[in-house]
């Protein structure tokens, strides 16, 4: 059987963000895992403009929409602004809706409250966008999982928790792919 395709999605562009060492992180748990493709995907990369500024023929706005329909799954690195998910990640999700439409996703989000609030937020948009978004969420705290707020060193516990987030993301990835045929 081929294996699934899952993007770690990075949710922040900001100069001097985290998210990189959070997305690396799971990556490396998740590829010890060995029962997916797992890759990280950086919104960065595409240079998206702000939606509905221009006419839509940036490259990176058909090669965002090309990678997400390449994945069979996500996992969210969404980090709170605001209460909220970065306005960088919104602005990604809003450019794709088909590519996003029965796959399934995770959540690991950080904040001063583990990103709870951010997270709660995504699921709503989730929700608009087809995306199954799984029960078990990792919460990382920008006091006790990193040094400064900028040196990533997770407590140990978390990773029994990305773990359950990605058993549930596969199973789930695997069960969707059927509607999608
Ligand atoms: C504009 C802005 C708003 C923020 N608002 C919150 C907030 O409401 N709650 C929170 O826990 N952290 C908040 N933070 C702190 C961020 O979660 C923290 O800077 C985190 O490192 C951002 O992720 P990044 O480094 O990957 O961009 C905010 C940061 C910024 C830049």
């Amino acid at each position: 059987m081929t294996k699934l395709n899952i993007g770690i999605i990075i949710g922040s562009t900001r100069e001097g963000r985290v998210s990189p060492q959070v997305a690396e992180w799971i990556k490396g748990i998740a590829d010890s895992r060995g029962d997916a493709n797992y890759e990280i995907v950086d919104i960065a990369d595409y240079k998206l403009p702000f939606l509905g500024t221009t006419d839509g023929s940036e490259p990176g706005i058909a090669a965002w929409n090309e990678k997400l329909f390449s994945l069979d799954g996500f996992v969210f690195v969404a980090q709170e602004y605001n209460h909220s998910i970065s306005g960088a990640l919104k602005n990604a999700i809003d450019f794709a809706r088909e590519a996003w439409n029965n796959k399934a996703a995770g959540i690991v989000s950080y904040g001063s409250t583990g990103g709870a609030r951010a997270a709660e937020h995504l699921r709503g948009i989730m929700g608009e966008l087809m995306i199954a978004d799984v029960r078990v969420h990792p919460t990382l705290s920008l006091f006790t999982d990193f040094e400064n707020y900028t040196t990533f060193k997770p407590a140990e516990l978390h990773l029994t928790n990305v773990n359950a987030m990605l058993d549930q993301v596969i199973a789930w990835s695997g069960a969707l792919l059927t509607l999608r045929k």
